[in-house]
């Protein structure tokens, strides 16, 4: 070959390097990728809907599946199970891979935590791939799970401090670049949306949810910061815009759903995720827990990190008692019940401080 000839195919492949260089940069610049749910490659249409008694809608199932079959994860890790729909939607993806396995989680011990997979899809259950931890939080498990998780689903409270200190659990066993799935991130924009009586349902509900899993039973401080629905619900929307990576995000409007893929390095970013603590809470975890955590924390944090959150404890315990001395006054001071509004806009949140 001529010099001539070998230059120009030297420039050639340069070109072609520093061409689709360029194009991988400016999409890492963007950190965020619009998927187009429906190219996905899910195979979440072979489940028959009807049994999954899945608390997401069709797009996210898809949304989730299509995510696993396209990162092909051999370690996943689910937080908040329910019923089990979602479990059965990861089992799924995976069945064909013999490497996956799916580790699930679930602070409620009930016998129905996980049933959708035994009762409706024996054939994933049979698979040996699923894991199921129930009773407890997930600092109480990962040890035995261990770390390389390169796949979460995370579906737990939606409300403060919930996903935050799940996160902060399970951080140290992540895989670099490992994808968490969140779900329920536009949820403060749905309750916003509710007319009156759906508002006051949700509110009963996120009650009673509180009351069974954590035997809260003076749940007063909750009803005063519900009082006007939406905030509470802002946790994993809050989340997803913390945690630092590329950002996956269903192309079509206000997804309920999106994903972060890990960027290296999450050890720097402690303060932004443990600084997530100071927002308002809106349930106390209880004693038994908040002493695992703990434990977990000094284990894998600098102490640092872990003032930071008995700090935090410490400051919403006292809010929640100075709430309930107010709902004690609450006879006492004239309130005023205020219909909530159609779609978004602010409102006092404790409306007998007025
Ligand atoms: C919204 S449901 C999960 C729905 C399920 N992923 C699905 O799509 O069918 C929330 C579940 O999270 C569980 N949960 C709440 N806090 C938790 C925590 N800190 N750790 C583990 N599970 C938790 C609850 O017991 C409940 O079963």
């Amino acid at each position: 070959m001529s010099v001539f000839k070998r230059i120009s195919a030297l420039i050639a492949v340069l070109f072609v390097v520093v061409g689709f260089g360029s194009i991988s940069s400016h999409e890492e610049e963007a950190g965020v990728e619009y998927v187009d749910v429906e190219k996905l490659d899910s195979n979440s249409d072979e489940l028959d809907g009807s049994k999954l008694e899945i608390l997401m809608v069709q797009q996210e199932v898809k949304f989730l599946s299509g995510l696993i079959r396209r990162y092909k994860p051999k370690k996943i890790l689910e937080v908040g199970v329910c019923f089990g729909g979602s479990s059965a939607v990861i089992l799924n993806s995976i069945k064909d891979d013999e490497e996956a396995k799916l580790y699930s989680i679930d602070i409620n011990g009930e016998e129905w935590v996980g049933r959708v997979v035994q009762a409706s899809f024996p054939e994933l259950a049979k698979t040996g791939k699923w894991k199921l931890f129930k009773g407890n939080i997930a600092a109480k498990y990962l040890d035995e799970i261990g770390d390389g998780i390169d796949f979460v689903f995370l579906d737990t409270m939606h409300m403060n401090p919930g996903e935050f200190l799940d996160f902060l659990m399970m951080l140290p066993y992540l895989k670099e670049g490992a994808v968490i799935v969140i779900h329920d991130v536009m949820l403060q924009h749905l309750v916003g949306g509710l007319d009156h009586k759906h508002a006051e349902y949700l509110r009963a509900m996120c009650k009673k949810f509180i009351q069974a899993y954590f035997g809260i039973t003076d749940a007063a401080s909750l009803q005063v910061q519900t009082k006007f629905g939406y905030p509470i619900v802002s946790t994993n929307c809050t989340l997803l815009g913390t945690i630092r990576g590329k950002k996956l995000i269903p192309s079509y409007d206000l997804p309920n759903i999106g994903a972060v893929k890990l960027e290296k390095g999450q050890r720097k970013c402690l303060w932004e995720y443990f600084n997530l603590l100071i927002l308002p809470w809106f349930y106390m975890p209880g004693d038994e827990h908040i002493g695992i955590m703990e434990s977990h924390f000094k284990k894998h944090y600098d102490e640092r990190y872990v003032a930071t959150f008995k700090e935090s404890v410490a400051f919403h315990k006292e809010c929640f008692a100075a709430a309930e001395k107010l709902a004690e006054r609450k006879d006492e001071v004239k309130t005023e019940e205020k219909p909530v509004e159609k779609r978004g806009g602010w409102r006092r949140l404790i409306p007998w401080l007025d």
